[in-house]
């Protein structure tokens, strides 16, 4: 595992100060936690409402904060996550990630990458499936968390919206919590409800909502308000 491969990150802009405070302000909520609480799915009803962004930034703010952290990115059938962020691989070698570990044409520390950011670790997702439900309900899913929450104090997992699909309540059922990313003023309340519903059945507790992409006067969008402390 030592000689694992490293990635950069081509586009890594540089966030507003508010928004950077609030995000802070998120991985100091999520460090209160406690110890038992290692795997985290950041999951939201609809696309779009920062899921990516949102574990992205955690995770990188943990790492900042010395926590060694690993990102699985377990949106299989639309990430973005590898184009968005222009990841490559340092070496110019092929870039490998969920999928192909999960069907077997990788093994985990050939899918798992080092970053710019020391204790940051990530698994990409570099090809996408039209359905990986088979590959969710796998003994292969199950024991990359299992290795992943044994190796790094932090396992974010960003998945693809509750919507019409299990993907996330299949990855809900085998993490610790959930953070339900809401995009302020959009996402109905009706809809919100069913989602944790959905998590509720899925046996995954939430762990807190972020009220993220909330429209402010002068600017487009920003995480200006976040609620914590939610639970069932
Ligand atoms: N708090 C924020 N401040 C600024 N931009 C944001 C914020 N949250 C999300 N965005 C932007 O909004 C867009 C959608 O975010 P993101 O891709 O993280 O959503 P998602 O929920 O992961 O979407 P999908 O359901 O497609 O996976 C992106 O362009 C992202 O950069
Ligand atoms: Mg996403």
């Amino acid at each position: 595992m030592d000689e694992m491969n490293k990635v950069t990150f081509g586009i890594d802009p540089v966030l507003p100060y508010a928004l950077e405070e609030a995000l802070n302000r998120l991985r100091i909520n999520v460090s209160f936690l406690g110890n038992e609480t290692k795997k985290i799915m950041i999951i939201s009803s609809e696309p779009n409402e920062g899921k990516s962004f949102v574990s992205m930034s955690l995770w990188k703010q943990m790492a900042k904060a010395g926590e060694s952290c690993i990102l699985l990115d377990m949106d299989m059938r639309k990430s973005t996550m590898v184009k968005s962020n222009d990841i490559r691989r340092t070496d110019g070698g092929e870039l490998l990630g969920m999928t192909h570990y999960l069907s077997g044409d990788a093994e985990f520390s050939d899918a798992v990458y080092h970053t710019e950011y020391d204790g940051a670790d990530i698994l990409p997702n570099v090809d996408n499936i039209a359905n990986p439900s088979m590959l969710l309900e796998s003994s292969r899913f199950e024991e990359m968390l299992k290795y992943s929450a044994e190796k790094y104090r932090y396992v974010f997992c960003d998945a693809p919206p509750l919507g019409l699909v299990s993907d996330g309540e299949r990855i809900g059922s085998l993490c610790d919590g959930a953070i339900l990313c809401v995009r302020g003023g959009v996402t109905p309340k009706g809809i919100i409800r069913n989602s944790m519903q959905q998590l509720q059945r899925s046996g995954c507790p939430l762990l807190g909502i972020v009220l993220n992409r909330v429209d402010t006067a002068q600017s487009g969008y920003y995480t200006k308000y976040y609620k914590d402390g939610y639970y069932y």
